[in-house]
């Protein structure tokens, strides 16, 4: 599957920063059960990678890939652990050519316009805007959809279930991420359920 297949499963991608890899299945069932399938799990934490190999092995209906991923070495630990994408938060040339070399569908983080015309260059046209809401959100992206046509963006970092379709309304967004699908508090008390309702109103929300 490539990138733009992923995106265009769900309109939110929940970013998960799992602390205990016990909670990852069920948080992944519940999102999966409200309707978002594509869960990004951030390389943050010591948990990180056992999280994602037990998604991918234990919850086959969700397309799980590995968030936060800054080099080569971190997105090869990916691909071992069953990644089937990866996220940046910004791009250097290097991972842009590992990422091109491993064939791994890559979602590459920008933050200007001239890093994403240098993410162009390297054949990536869909790019995570990041950290969407402290540079420009909305605005920033109205205004580069004519110069910067083609690409489309998933605007990530202060979205959340109030801006989120604002963001999707937009032509030149293909979906956004966020972690308020899954508040620390929901998972640390196991209230999956919670979880549940809250990706199914994310899950609800249109694309044009
Ligand atoms: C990320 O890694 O993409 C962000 O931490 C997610 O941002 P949010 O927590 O503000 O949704």
């Amino acid at each position: 599957m490539r990138i733009a297949e992923i995106a265009a499963r769900a309109p939110v991608i929940p970013v998960l920063t799992v602390e205990r890899p016990a909670e990852a299945v069920p948080l992944a069932r519940a999102l999966v059960a409200g309707g978002l399938p594509v869960l990004e799990i951030t390389l943050r934490t010591e948990a990180a990678l056992e999280a994602l190999k037990r998604i991918a092995t234990e919850v086959p209906d969700a397309i799980v890939g590995a968030g936060t991923v800054l080099n080569e070495a971190q997105l090869e630990a990916a691909e071992r652990a069953g990644a089937r994408f990866v996220v940046s938060p910004g791009c250097t040339a290097a991972l842009a050519r590992a990422a091109v070399e491993s064939g791994m569908p890559f979602l590459p983080g920008v933050q200007t316009v001239s890093e994403a015309m240098a993410a162009r260059e390297h054949g990536f046209e869909l790019l995570k805007f990041f950290p969407a809401d402290m540079s420009g959100g909305i605005g920033w992206l109205k205004a580069v959809g004519a110069p910067l046509a083609g690409l489309r963006f998933c605007p990530t970092g202060g979205v959340n279930a109030e801006t989120a379709p604002g963001y999707l309304a937009l032509p030149n967004v293909a979906c956004v991420g966020g972690s308020w699908v899954a508040p620390k508090d929901a998972v640390a008390a196991g209230d999956w359920a919670r979880i549940e309702g809250l990706a199914a109103t994310a899950a609800g929300m249109k694309r044009p």
